[in-house]
């Protein structure tokens, strides 16, 4: 499937073929049925290991605990957040005398198996940070040579997902091995431990990814670079995502996810109709939704666009499918994600960034074929703001306005 760019003026527009369904096989562990969501430390935090000059941001036990309270009491878990996830920074530089793995004692004085008690004890679960290789991207004690042993601590630790990253892997044989082990000696442990793979990320430098392969061993996985809080970093992901769907989109699906990393509303960084087409776009990619922002100090706007029930809906439908773009022309971007009961999700980007608001001509002939409401679709606009169109006949075509770098996201069913 190729991508299009269209420049002329002539609206020439060329459809790309829906790249599923497929036979997916995902990594069988019955777990990340559909992408998982919660939070996680890293964009917002970093490694910030100095508690004394900022006791309130550091990584430690007291951070985490303070957005578990928030995860129950603001809504995220009844929205559907419930991983908490610690990302790097979170150990001690030594393993101890059984080489096995503990946490900074300073920052972390009760040890991970404390706060994962204090996790579970509010319905949330809890997620670790480790790597492949010798070391981590932080520089703290890596995996290799103690898979099965990491493994089984973060076992019995009570761990519910592991993020392991990719740094000071060694050669490639070693870092696609280790995967592969680390995701067996999960298995072994017997609990349920979701598994989120960099595999493709680092071995995208050396070779060809054989994402079937990454698919039996790993829940999800990054295939790019580090999110940042600017709109240039989340337009990069949304590129690259559209520039590699024909290799991506085939192999997602439940129990195996392309992840485009965190979400980053709620920060500095983006604008208004930015933080829009981020939640547009992650839920139209069926990519995991783990936030990274201070949840104690977020604006209404972003929650509230972070806990719409009805786009984390399309995120999460059931079947599983990886949205992908339709076509771009005249510098707007058409995106469509199938979903259960043969229903649609389409969004539109603006991504002019100059001038105002522009009009984008939608009609049914550019969608997907396999709709059940053929002629006659109810389309619901979800974002920015709900509007119900009702009835959407098949011959017309719909004016959207949307603003420079935002999103219009509709339902059709
Ligand atoms: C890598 C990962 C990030 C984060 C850092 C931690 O850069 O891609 O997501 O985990 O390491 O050091």
């Amino acid at each position: 499937m190729d991508r299009v760019v269209l420049k002329s003026i002539w609206p020439v527009i060329i459809l790309v073929a829906a790249p599923w369904p497929s036979e997916v096989l995902g990594l069988n562990n019955g777990l990340a049925l559909t992408p998982p969501m919660g939070w996680l430390h890293w964009e917002r935090f970093m490694c910030q290991t100095d508690c004394k000059p900022n006791p309130v941001n550091c990584v430690s036990e007291q951070l985490f605990m303070q957005m578990a309270d928030m995860m129950v009491s603001n809504g995220w878990l009844k929205a559907g957040y419930k991983y908490l996830c610690i990302d790097d920074c979170w150990m001690s530089i030594h393993r101890d005398e059984n080489n096995k793995l503990q946490a900074d004692s300073i920052r972390f004085p009760g040890g991970i198996k404390k706060l994962a008690d204090y996790v579970h004890a509010r319905g949330l679960l809890l997620g670790i940070y480790q790597d492949v290789g010798k070391q981590t991207c932080a520089g703290y004690p890596g995996s290799q040579g103690f898979y099965e042993l990491d493994a089984q601590t973060f076992a019995d630790w009570g761990v519910d997902l592991l993020k392991f990253d990719g740094c000071n892997y060694g050669t490639l044989d070693q870092l696609e091995d280790g995967y592969r082990r680390m995701s067996l000696a999960l298995n072994r442990t017997g609990r349920n431990i979701v598994y989120s793979c960099e595999w493709p990320f680092y071995a995208r430098h050396l070779t060809k990814v054989n994402y079937s392969e990454v698919a039996q061993y790993c829940n999800l996985w990054r295939n790019f670079d580090d999110i940042e809080d600017s709109w240039t970093s989340v337009k990069y992901v949304i590129d690259f995502t559209s520039a590699l769907q024909d290799e991506l989109v085939p192999v997602a699906g439940p129990g195996a996810w392309n992840d485009p990393d965190m979400l980053v509303i709620g920060n500095f960084g983006l604008s208004w109709d930015q933080q829009i087409t981020q939640m547009a776009l992650w839920s139209i990619m069926a990519a995991p939704l783990l936030m990274s922002n201070d949840l104690r100090d977020i604006s209404p706007e972003s929650k509230a666009l972070l806990q719409n029930q009805e786009v984390i809906a399309i995120n999460q439908d059931s079947l599983g499918v990886q949205g992908y773009r339709v076509l771009k022309v005249d510098s707007f971007e058409l995106w469509e994600k199938p979903l259960s009961g043969r229903s649609l999700a389409v969004s539109v980007t603006n991504r002019k960034e100059i001038g105002g608001a522009r009009f984008f001509q939608l009609s049914q002939s550019l969608l997907w074929k396999g709709l059940a409401c053929k002629n006659k679709c109810y389309l619901t606009q979800l974002l920015p703001t709900r509007y119900e169109y009702g009835y959407f006949n098949a011959t017309c075509s719909l004016p959207l306005l949307v603003n420079p770098s935002g999103t219009v996201l509709l339902k059709l069913e």
